[in-house]
């Protein structure tokens, strides 16, 4: 539905559609990697160029996007992101993976997620733009307060990290005005 939109420009990074050929050996192993997998359930599962082109296939059939992180000034892919839309609630949920740990703490991730942000709350067919985290991943809780996005909701201990439950947070951003 928005595919004709990409890719979006923001200051460090270009948002493209992930395409086949993006799936290499450096993207399995973000997936495989412990410590960027450690706020997400993908850290319980082991990933190989099969089980990605699988993830792949299943954007190419839906409405949803699925988008490579590149930055601006080589172009090298960084890290994914991932947009759900239910249309019939005007609603878009967005996640993001930056990859490639030596661009850590560098602004690569807020750029590519204010971006994104900014971009899907001025769509006329989104009413509400939302995302989730664990309390405990607080580079992420910060990408989304620096975006404008409010907290929504907490689920409270909702999941087991390192054997104690943390709280998941919902946040949201409506359509702007
Ligand atoms: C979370 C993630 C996207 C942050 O990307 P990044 O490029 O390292 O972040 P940035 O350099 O743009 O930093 C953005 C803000 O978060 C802060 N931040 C980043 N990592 C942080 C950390 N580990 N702890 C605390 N703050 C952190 C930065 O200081 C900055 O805040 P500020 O501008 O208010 O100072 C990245 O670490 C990542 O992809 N992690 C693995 C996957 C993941 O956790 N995805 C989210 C699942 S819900």
């Amino acid at each position: 539905m928005f595919a004709y939109a990409f890719p979006l420009h923001g200051r460090k990074v270009d948002i493209f559609p992930f395409e086949r050929h993006d799936i290499t050996d450096t993207y399995v192993s973000w997936l495989n990697d412990p410590e960027v997998t450690k706020f997400s359930n993908q850290r319980f599962h082991e990933h190989n160029l099969e089980s990605c082109i699988r993830y792949f296939d299943k954007f190419v059939k839906s409405n949803n996007l699925f988008l490579s992180v590149r930055r601006c000034d080589n172009g090298q892919a960084i890290g994914t992101m991932t947009v759900y839309f239910a249309h019939h609630h005007g609603t878009a949920d967005v996640g993001i993976l930056i990859g490639e740990r030596t661009v850590w703490a560098m602004g690569y991730g807020q750029d590519a997620w204010s971006t994104m942000i900014d971009w899907l709350s001025c769509q006329e067919a989104i009413r509400k733009v939302t995302a989730g985290t664990l309390a405990s991943n607080k580079g992420m809780i910060n990408l989304m307060e620096n975006s404008g996005m409010e907290l929504e909701a907490v689920r409270k201990n909702q999941e087991i990290v390192e054997d104690k439950p943390v709280d998941v947070l919902y946040y949201a951003k409506w359509h702007a005005s």
